[in-house]
Protein backbone atom coordinates (compact mmCIF):
# COMPACT_ATOMS: atom_id res chain seq x y z
CA UNK A 1 0.00 0.00 0.00
CA UNK A 2 1.39 3.26 -0.85
CA UNK A 3 1.14 6.43 1.27
CA UNK A 4 0.08 10.24 0.35
CA UNK A 5 0.44 13.10 2.67
CA UNK A 6 -1.46 16.22 1.43
CA UNK A 7 0.07 19.16 2.95
CA UNK A 8 -1.04 21.94 0.60
CA UNK A 9 -4.06 24.21 1.14
CA UNK A 10 -4.39 27.91 2.05
CA UNK A 11 -4.19 27.83 5.59
CA UNK A 12 -6.00 31.60 5.81
CA UNK A 13 -7.27 30.92 9.17
CA UNK A 14 -4.04 30.75 10.40
CA UNK A 15 -3.17 34.31 8.86
CA UNK A 16 -0.48 36.08 8.92
CA UNK A 17 1.67 32.65 10.34
CA UNK A 18 1.06 30.90 7.06
CA UNK A 19 2.08 34.31 4.65
CA UNK A 20 5.10 33.28 4.38
CA UNK A 21 4.84 29.54 5.81
CA UNK A 22 3.01 26.59 5.42
CA UNK A 23 0.89 25.45 8.25
CA UNK A 24 2.10 21.90 7.96
CA UNK A 25 5.38 23.08 8.58
CA UNK A 26 4.66 25.05 11.89
CA UNK A 27 5.46 23.84 15.18
CA UNK A 28 3.40 21.40 17.48
CA UNK A 29 5.29 21.33 20.93
CA UNK A 30 8.70 20.55 20.06
CA UNK A 31 8.43 19.40 15.90
CA UNK A 32 6.50 20.52 12.56
CA UNK A 33 3.05 18.93 12.67
CA UNK A 34 4.14 17.38 9.17
CA UNK A 35 5.74 14.76 12.03
CA UNK A 36 2.38 13.14 12.99
CA UNK A 37 0.80 12.10 10.04
CA UNK A 38 4.32 10.99 8.89
CA UNK A 39 4.43 9.13 11.92
CA UNK A 40 0.93 7.44 10.97
CA UNK A 41 2.17 6.45 7.77
CA UNK A 42 4.93 4.89 9.16
CA UNK A 43 3.66 2.85 11.72
CA UNK A 44 1.14 1.80 9.64
CA UNK A 45 3.91 -0.17 7.87
CA UNK A 46 3.90 2.47 4.67
CA UNK A 47 7.30 2.90 3.43
CA UNK A 48 6.58 4.40 0.04
CA UNK A 49 5.11 7.59 0.57
CA UNK A 50 4.63 10.82 -1.45
CA UNK A 51 4.13 14.75 0.00
CA UNK A 52 2.17 16.87 -2.08
CA UNK A 53 2.36 20.07 -1.53
CA UNK A 54 2.71 23.35 -3.37
CA UNK A 55 5.38 24.91 -5.44
CA UNK A 56 7.32 26.88 -2.77
CA UNK A 57 6.96 24.28 0.10
CA UNK A 58 7.93 21.57 -1.13
CA UNK A 59 11.83 22.16 -1.24
CA UNK A 60 11.22 22.86 2.52
CA UNK A 61 10.00 18.98 3.05
CA UNK A 62 12.71 18.24 0.78
CA UNK A 63 15.31 19.78 3.43
CA UNK A 64 13.38 17.79 6.02
CA UNK A 65 13.15 14.40 4.58
CA UNK A 66 14.92 14.22 2.15
CA UNK A 67 14.57 10.69 -0.17
CA UNK A 68 13.86 9.37 3.09
CA UNK A 69 16.47 6.82 3.04
CA UNK A 70 17.78 7.75 6.37
CA UNK A 71 14.86 6.34 8.04
CA UNK A 72 14.19 3.19 5.46
CA UNK A 73 11.77 4.74 3.48
CA UNK A 74 11.36 6.34 0.41
CA UNK A 75 9.35 9.77 0.15
CA UNK A 76 9.01 11.54 -3.27
CA UNK A 77 7.28 14.86 -3.73
CA UNK A 78 4.92 16.37 -5.84
CA UNK A 79 3.23 19.58 -6.59
CA UNK A 80 -0.22 20.85 -6.30
CA UNK A 81 -0.48 24.11 -8.14
CA UNK A 82 -3.37 25.70 -6.20
CA UNK A 83 -5.82 23.82 -3.33
CA UNK A 84 -8.23 22.67 -5.69
CA UNK A 85 -9.24 19.50 -3.73
CA UNK A 86 -8.26 16.71 -1.71
CA UNK A 87 -9.26 14.08 -4.45
CA UNK A 88 -7.13 15.64 -6.80
CA UNK A 89 -4.01 13.90 -4.68
CA UNK A 90 -5.28 10.63 -6.58
CA UNK A 91 -4.88 12.45 -10.15
CA UNK A 92 -1.37 13.93 -9.20
CA UNK A 93 -0.75 11.20 -7.78
CA UNK A 94 -1.29 8.32 -10.52
CA UNK A 95 2.12 7.69 -11.43
CA UNK A 96 3.40 7.10 -7.89
CA UNK A 97 0.35 4.70 -6.80
CA UNK A 98 0.59 2.89 -9.98
CA UNK A 99 -1.45 -0.11 -9.54
CA UNK A 100 -1.55 -0.72 -5.35
CA UNK A 101 -4.04 0.85 -3.07
CA UNK A 102 -3.21 3.89 -1.30
CA UNK A 103 -3.54 5.33 2.43
CA UNK A 104 -4.34 9.57 1.74
CA UNK A 105 -3.73 11.59 5.45
CA UNK A 106 -4.07 15.47 5.50
CA UNK A 107 -0.67 16.93 6.68
CA UNK A 108 -2.58 18.63 9.50
CA UNK A 109 -4.58 15.97 10.65
CA UNK A 110 -2.98 14.43 14.11
CA UNK A 111 -3.90 10.53 15.70
CA UNK A 112 -3.32 9.78 19.10
CA UNK A 113 -4.13 6.47 21.01
CA UNK A 114 -3.40 3.17 19.56
CA UNK A 115 -3.94 3.12 15.75
CA UNK A 116 -5.83 -0.48 16.03
CA UNK A 117 -8.08 1.19 14.21
CA UNK A 118 -6.16 2.41 11.28
CA UNK A 119 -3.97 -1.47 11.40
CA UNK A 120 -7.60 -2.83 10.95
CA UNK A 121 -8.73 -0.99 7.91
CA UNK A 122 -5.72 -1.65 6.39
CA UNK A 123 -5.48 -5.14 6.91
CA UNK A 124 -9.44 -5.53 5.77
CA UNK A 125 -10.09 -2.85 2.87
CA UNK A 126 -11.49 -4.15 -0.03
CA UNK A 127 -12.74 -1.16 -1.31
CA UNK A 128 -13.03 2.64 0.39
CA UNK A 129 -12.08 2.63 4.68
CA UNK A 130 -12.53 6.00 6.25
CA UNK A 131 -13.65 6.28 9.99
CA UNK A 132 -16.05 7.69 12.58
CA UNK A 133 -15.23 10.01 15.50
CA UNK A 134 -17.50 12.26 17.39
CA UNK A 135 -17.04 15.68 17.36
CA UNK A 136 -18.81 18.64 18.81
CA UNK A 137 -18.89 21.19 15.34
CA UNK A 138 -20.21 18.84 12.88
CA UNK A 139 -21.17 21.62 10.61
CA UNK A 140 -17.30 21.69 10.05
CA UNK A 141 -16.92 18.51 8.35
CA UNK A 142 -17.82 15.62 5.99
CA UNK A 143 -20.56 14.21 8.18
CA UNK A 144 -21.60 10.26 7.92
CA UNK A 145 -25.17 9.23 9.11
CA UNK A 146 -25.69 5.47 10.20
CA UNK A 147 -29.15 3.75 10.30
CA UNK A 148 -29.80 1.79 13.98
CA UNK A 149 -27.70 -1.06 12.84
CA UNK A 150 -24.72 1.11 12.23
CA UNK A 151 -24.71 0.46 8.37
CA UNK A 152 -23.40 3.77 6.49
CA UNK A 153 -26.91 5.36 4.87
CA UNK A 154 -25.74 8.71 3.80
CA UNK A 155 -22.12 10.98 4.22
CA UNK A 156 -22.62 14.81 3.87
CA UNK A 157 -19.84 17.79 3.57
CA UNK A 158 -20.03 20.50 6.10
CA UNK A 159 -23.99 20.19 6.67
CA UNK A 160 -26.11 23.26 7.89
CA UNK A 161 -28.40 20.40 9.52
CA UNK A 162 -25.91 17.68 10.47
CA UNK A 163 -27.81 14.07 10.23
CA UNK A 164 -25.22 13.10 12.94
CA UNK A 165 -21.93 13.94 15.34
CA UNK A 166 -19.80 11.47 13.66
CA UNK A 167 -17.11 13.51 11.32
CA UNK A 168 -14.74 12.17 8.82
CA UNK A 169 -10.83 12.41 10.00
CA UNK A 170 -8.67 13.32 7.25
CA UNK A 171 -7.22 9.64 6.93
CA UNK A 172 -8.76 7.64 4.11
CA UNK A 173 -7.61 3.98 2.99
CA UNK A 174 -8.68 2.96 -0.88
CA UNK A 175 -8.24 0.53 -3.54
CA UNK A 176 -6.59 1.06 -6.60
CA UNK A 177 -10.27 2.55 -8.17
CA UNK A 178 -9.88 5.26 -6.74
CA UNK A 179 -7.74 6.94 -9.14
CA UNK A 180 -10.32 6.63 -11.91
CA UNK A 181 -13.13 7.92 -9.46
CA UNK A 182 -11.13 10.44 -8.88
CA UNK A 183 -10.58 11.75 -12.55
CA UNK A 184 -13.88 11.39 -13.37
CA UNK A 185 -15.10 13.26 -10.74
CA UNK A 186 -16.73 17.28 -11.15
CA UNK A 187 -15.82 20.00 -9.23
CA UNK A 188 -18.09 21.23 -6.55
CA UNK A 189 -19.71 24.58 -5.99
CA UNK A 190 -16.43 25.73 -4.07
CA UNK A 191 -14.47 24.77 -7.19
CA UNK A 192 -12.46 21.69 -5.05
CA UNK A 193 -13.02 17.86 -6.25
CA UNK A 194 -14.15 16.63 -3.14
CA UNK A 195 -12.86 13.55 -1.02
CA UNK A 196 -17.12 13.26 -0.05
CA UNK A 197 -17.88 12.88 -3.66
CA UNK A 198 -15.09 10.09 -3.54
CA UNK A 199 -16.62 8.00 -0.49
CA UNK A 200 -20.19 8.88 -1.64
CA UNK A 201 -19.26 7.17 -5.25
CA UNK A 202 -17.62 4.16 -2.94
CA UNK A 203 -20.84 3.78 -0.96
CA UNK A 204 -23.42 4.14 -4.08
CA UNK A 205 -20.98 0.91 -5.16
CA UNK A 206 -21.80 -0.60 -1.70
CA UNK A 207 -17.77 -1.25 -1.11
CA UNK A 208 -17.34 1.98 1.62
CA UNK A 209 -16.67 0.65 5.08
CA UNK A 210 -17.16 3.30 7.84
CA UNK A 211 -15.47 1.95 11.20
CA UNK A 212 -16.31 4.53 14.34
CA UNK A 213 -12.76 5.42 16.48
CA UNK A 214 -13.77 5.78 20.05
CA UNK A 215 -12.87 7.93 22.76
CA UNK A 216 -9.51 6.32 23.10
CA UNK A 217 -7.91 8.21 19.95
CA UNK A 218 -7.30 11.69 20.12
CA UNK A 219 -7.95 13.20 16.92
CA UNK A 220 -6.63 16.77 16.30
CA UNK A 221 -6.80 19.11 13.56
CA UNK A 222 -5.06 21.96 13.72
CA UNK A 223 -6.17 24.76 11.00
CA UNK A 224 -6.96 27.53 13.78
CA UNK A 225 -4.33 29.04 16.28
CA UNK A 226 -6.53 27.54 19.13
CA UNK A 227 -5.66 24.41 17.74
CA UNK A 228 -2.14 24.60 17.08
CA UNK A 229 -1.98 25.93 21.11
CA UNK A 230 -4.13 23.40 22.35
CA UNK A 231 -1.99 20.34 20.42
CA UNK A 232 1.21 21.76 21.43
CA UNK A 233 -0.16 22.07 25.22
CA UNK A 234 -1.28 17.99 24.54
CA UNK A 235 1.63 16.38 23.08
CA UNK A 236 3.66 19.08 25.55
CA UNK A 237 1.97 17.59 28.82
CA UNK A 238 1.98 13.95 27.41
CA UNK A 239 5.92 13.98 26.73
CA UNK A 240 7.05 15.67 29.84
CA UNK A 241 5.11 12.83 31.80
CA UNK A 242 6.47 10.13 30.14
CA UNK A 243 9.77 11.55 29.29
CA UNK A 244 8.99 10.05 25.53
CA UNK A 245 8.49 11.00 22.53
CA UNK A 246 5.43 11.39 20.45
CA UNK A 247 5.66 11.13 16.54
CA UNK A 248 9.65 11.04 16.65
CA UNK A 249 10.34 9.64 12.89
CA UNK A 250 13.67 8.87 13.71
CA UNK A 251 12.82 6.70 17.03
CA UNK A 252 9.76 5.08 15.08
CA UNK A 253 11.93 4.12 11.69
CA UNK A 254 14.34 2.18 14.74
CA UNK A 255 11.45 0.45 16.45
CA UNK A 256 9.84 -0.60 13.33
CA UNK A 257 13.12 -1.99 11.96
CA UNK A 258 13.28 0.13 8.74
CA UNK A 259 17.20 1.19 9.70
CA UNK A 260 19.83 -1.41 11.50
CA UNK A 261 21.34 -0.44 15.44
CA UNK A 262 24.73 0.81 12.73
CA UNK A 263 22.20 3.04 10.68
CA UNK A 264 20.81 4.47 13.65
CA UNK A 265 23.72 5.58 15.52
CA UNK A 266 25.41 7.27 12.16
CA UNK A 267 21.69 8.44 12.10
CA UNK A 268 21.43 10.23 15.31
CA UNK A 269 25.29 11.07 14.81
CA UNK A 270 24.09 13.45 12.17
CA UNK A 271 21.69 15.52 14.23
CA UNK A 272 23.27 18.41 16.21
CA UNK A 273 23.55 18.71 19.88
CA UNK A 274 19.72 19.15 21.30
CA UNK A 275 17.03 17.81 23.43
CA UNK A 276 16.12 15.68 20.58
CA UNK A 277 19.90 14.35 20.16
CA UNK A 278 20.07 13.44 23.72
CA UNK A 279 16.83 11.76 23.69
CA UNK A 280 17.56 9.01 20.64
CA UNK A 281 20.71 8.33 22.66
CA UNK A 282 19.20 7.52 25.67
CA UNK A 283 16.39 5.42 22.91
CA UNK A 284 19.47 3.98 21.74
CA UNK A 285 21.37 3.41 25.28
CA UNK A 286 18.27 1.45 26.66
CA UNK A 287 17.51 -0.70 23.18
P1 LIG B 1 -8.40 22.73 4.90
O1 LIG B 1 -8.38 22.79 6.37
O2 LIG B 1 -9.68 22.49 4.21
O3 LIG B 1 -7.81 24.04 4.26
P2 LIG B 1 -6.51 24.88 4.42
O4 LIG B 1 -5.36 24.10 4.98
O5 LIG B 1 -6.27 25.48 3.08
O6 LIG B 1 -6.82 25.99 5.52
P3 LIG B 1 -7.89 27.18 5.55
O7 LIG B 1 -9.22 26.52 5.59
O8 LIG B 1 -7.53 27.87 6.85
O9 LIG B 1 -7.65 28.06 4.35
O10 LIG B 1 -7.40 21.59 4.40
C1 LIG B 1 -7.19 20.42 5.11
C2 LIG B 1 -5.84 19.85 4.76
O11 LIG B 1 -5.78 19.45 3.40
C3 LIG B 1 -4.68 20.79 4.93
O12 LIG B 1 -3.58 20.00 5.41
C4 LIG B 1 -4.41 21.31 3.57
C5 LIG B 1 -4.77 20.14 2.70
N1 LIG B 1 -5.31 20.48 1.39
C6 LIG B 1 -4.47 20.44 0.30
O13 LIG B 1 -3.28 20.16 0.42
N2 LIG B 1 -4.99 20.69 -0.93
C7 LIG B 1 -6.29 20.98 -1.11
O14 LIG B 1 -6.70 21.19 -2.27
C8 LIG B 1 -7.15 21.05 0.04
C9 LIG B 1 -8.59 21.39 -0.10
C10 LIG B 1 -6.61 20.78 1.26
Amino acid sequence: MKGIILAGGSGSRLYPITKVYSKQLTVIYDKPLIYYPLSVLMLGGIREILIISNEETIPFYKQLFNDGSHLGIKIEYAIQAAPKGIAEAFIIGESFIKDESVLLILGDNIFYGSLDFLYKGIKNNDGATIFGYQVTDPERYGIVEFDKDGKVISIEEKPQKPKSNYAVPGIYIYNNEVVEISKNLKPSGRGELEITDVNKEYLNKGNLRVEKIGRGIAWLDTGTPEALLQASNFFGVIEERQGLKVACIEEISFYMKYISKNQFESLIDSIPKSLYRSYLEKVLREY
